[in-house]
């Protein structure tokens, strides 16, 4: 086997992978409406948790653990639609000027939701309660200094 055969046969299935890993917009409109939708899907998860830490309603295990592991699973997917050119929705420009910033609170904010269904896995409800509200000021966070109001 030719060395160019070699490295496109050991190249290609990574990209097949990858291409399914990562999202691919056409349009920044694309993107937007992805990052959107995946933090309304999280949110609505993450807002059923809420609820039960507020009392508002019961605690039921299974409940809290099946949400909590959709918010985990999706915590990853929001930021891979924040690439260059996809400025716009409710992002502010300091999304890409302060990228650094912007992802430093991404990962804050992932490993604080995995720590919520570490939380929510073990059904201790003190936990839970400690762990939401952890994982809901990394929200904030980012919310203020990236998000319009
Ligand atoms: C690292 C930054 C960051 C973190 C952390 C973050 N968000 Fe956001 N969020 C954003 C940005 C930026 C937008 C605006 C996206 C847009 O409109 O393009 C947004 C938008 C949203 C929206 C509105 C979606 C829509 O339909 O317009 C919701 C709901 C939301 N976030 C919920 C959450 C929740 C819940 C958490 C925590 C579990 C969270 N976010 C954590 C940056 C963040």
């Amino acid at each position: 086997m030719k060395l160019k055969h070699l490295v496109l046969a050991t190249l290609a299935p990574t990209l097949l992978v990858s291409g399914i890993a990562y999202a691919q917009f056409k349009k920044p409109e694309d993107a937007i409406k992805y990052r959107q939708s995946a933090f309304t899907v999280m949110a609505n998860s993450f807002g059923k948790i809420g609820a039960v830490v507020k009392g508002e309603a019961p605690f039921n295990k299974d409940e809290v653990a099946k949400n909590a592991a959709v918010v985990a699973t999706i915590s990853s997917l929001p930021w891979q639609a924040f690439g260059p050119g996809t400025e716009g929705g409710n992002a502010l420009p300091e999304v890409w000027s302060d990228n650094a910033k912007f992802k430093a609170a991404s990962e804050k904010m992932q490993l604080a939701v995995a720590n919520l269904n570490t939380a929510a896995q073990s059904g201790d409800q003190d936990a839970i309660k400690k762990a939401f509200g952890a994982a809901g000021a990394t929200c904030k966070g980012c919310h203020d200094d990236f998000k319009k109001k």
